[in-house]
């Protein structure tokens, strides 16, 4: 795919990874559509990007709520009269023990409330704006592209129950959709950030960010525009499709 001119949609694209990967294709030309919980946040990036002379528009919309993701990419197409990338990027984490046991006892759990606001956002988020995306791209009949954002947690991370099987969720969606949409010329693939530099990471004390970090070989948190690059070589790349890039400073879980 030639990126220049192509209208790329990025869910959580008001900052961190989100806002670098739209930062990224903008760059390279591309349209862009970010998609946003925060109108504020959301708004602020618009009118910095577009003080760079990106063509680029904000949607409010949460992406767990089936009705404002289908109204949402109604109206990015109606905007821009089309859409070649979607990246589904906007995540949270709630992070808690299956059963928590101090001194021998059970003194907590994760609760239902964490389980299920993870997976509402992190997994039938990225179900609903694949699916919504993937029904536009196909009626529009140019092809496209889906990147879905996953996680190093994928293969389990402890204390995150949740957000470990949402990411293999996604990862697993990618391969799915790779084989169902190929026919239509619509690729699909994942991204597995490790520990990234964003606003997920700052309520971290800086002894557990130092402790992430120890195990990485190249020694430091992963830049979100290092992340950002992996999409734009998805988009480039033709012949990639239902795989995963890990950018993970060579840490494996
Ligand atoms: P962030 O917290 O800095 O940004 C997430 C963005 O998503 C925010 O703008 C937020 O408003 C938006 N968002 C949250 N819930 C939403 C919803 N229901 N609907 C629409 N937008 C919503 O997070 P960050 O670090 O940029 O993470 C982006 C993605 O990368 C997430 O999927 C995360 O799981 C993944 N990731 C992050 C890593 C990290 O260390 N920062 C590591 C691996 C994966």
């Amino acid at each position: 795919m030639q990126v220049p001119n192509k209208i790329v949609a990025v869910t959580g694209g008001a900052r961190g990874i989100g806002k670098a990967i739209a930062a990224a294709f903008a760059d390279r030309g591309a349209r862009v559509a970010l998609l946003d919980l925060v109108p504020a946040d959301v708004e602020a990036t618009r009118a910095e990007f577009a003080a760079r002379g990106v063509d680029v528009r904000a949607y409010t919309v949460n992406v767990a709520k089936e009705a404002e993701v289908v109204a949402a990419l109604d109206r990015v197409v109606a905007d821009f009269g089309g859409l070649d990338v979607m990246v589904n990027n906007a995540g949270i984490i709630k992070d808690a023990l299956l059963v928590k046991v101090k001194d021998g006892n059970v003194v907590g759990k994760m609760t239902l409330d964490q389980w299920q606001a993870v997976i509402d956002v992190n997994l039938t988020g990225v179900f609903l704006c694949g699916r919504e995306a993937a029904e536009r791209m196909i009626r529009l009949g140019k092809g496209g592209l889906i990147i879905n954002i996953a996680s190093i947690s994928k293969a389990g991370n402890p204390g995150q129950s949740n957000y470990s099987a949402t990411k293999a969720g996604v990862t697993a969606m990618a391969v799915v959709w790779a084989r169902e949409l190929a026919r239509f010329g619509i690729r699909a693939a994942s991204i597995a950030p490790g520990f990234t530099r964003t606003d997920l990471l700052a309520g971290m004390p800086p002894e557990m960010l130092e402790k992430v970090t120890q195990p990485v070989p190249l020694k430091r948190l992963g830049l979100p525009e290092e992340v950002a690059h992996a999409a734009v070589f998805i988009a480039e790349n033709d012949y990639f499709t239902g795989r995963s890039i890990d950018v993970d400073g060579g840490m494996r879980l």
